[in-house]
């Protein structure tokens, strides 16, 4: 399976995405991380600790990748909708981290314009670093994008301190000493889980066309 991370906007959560939606997917089966942004974030993440996949640049990738792994993709922002449908089209799933508040802006109808323009079916918008109670920022921009008839995860991200603790650390959350470390892994668990549901939904639909051609990706 291969999943890539992408946005229209840096700082919106896509590395924090894609370590941990790693992590998540080691849990499953051989998983490894491709760094595809030249600012090499993951890469610097995972030289700073200790992680529980690899991790590693996409010229490295070409050689390691086969049908049996798991890959994870992070990438840089994009600036248009035209590139994010091009990289729709080389994964099985895109997804599409989003803070509440880039939303909640004038920018909101541009882009919610944006994302119908996305000509894929294979992704689904993330809402991240949601901020805590009495904040509806979470919920509110969920319930936008779900009236716009925009795929969203069920699960957003919590906005928590330890995520910054994690990246700083070179750790996955879940290894990071704070009291909240454990709800913020279990909002990429439920995350994870979701992206599970979704492909096994869809090998069920249409059993033929099933995960994109590896051998034509790198
Ligand atoms: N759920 C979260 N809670 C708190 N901080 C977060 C969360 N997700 C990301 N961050 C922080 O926000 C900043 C940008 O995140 P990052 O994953 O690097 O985004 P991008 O890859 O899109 O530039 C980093 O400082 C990161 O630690
Ligand atoms: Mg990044």
């Amino acid at each position: 399976m291969i999943i890539t991370v992408a946005s229209f906007k840096g700082g919106v959560g896509k590395t924090t995405t894609a370590i941990h939606l790693a992590a998540f997917l080691q849990g499953q089966g051989r998983t490894l991380l491709v760094d595809a942004d030249p600012n090499r974030s993951a890469l610097g993440w995972a030289s700073r600790g200790e992680l529980p996949f690899e991790v590693m640049d996409e010229w490295a990738a070409g050689q390691k990748v086969d049908a049996r792994v798991n890959v994870v993709i992070d990438t840089q922002a994009r600036p248009i909708a035209e590139d994010l449908s091009a990289l729709a089209a080389t994964c099985d799933l895109l997804v599409l981290p989003t803070t509440p508040d880039i939303l909640a802006l004038d920018a909101l109808v541009l882009t919610i314009e944006y994302l119908k323009a996305i000509r894929s079916p294979h992704y689904r918008i993330l809402i991240t670093s949601i901020p805590p109670k009495p904040s509806k920022a979470g919920e509110e921009v969920k319930a936008l994008l779900q009236e716009a008839n925009l795929p969203v995860f069920e699960q957003g991200i919590r906005r928590f301190a330890a995520f910054q603790k994690a990246a700083l650390q070179g750790l996955p959350v879940y290894s990071v000493k704070d009291p909240r470390a454990e709800a913020g892994w279990q909002d990429y668990e439920n995350v994870g889980q979701e992206i599970l549901d979704i492909m096994a939904a869809r090998a069920f639909d249409a059993p033929s066309q099933g995960m994109s051609d590896r051998g034509d990706f790198f």
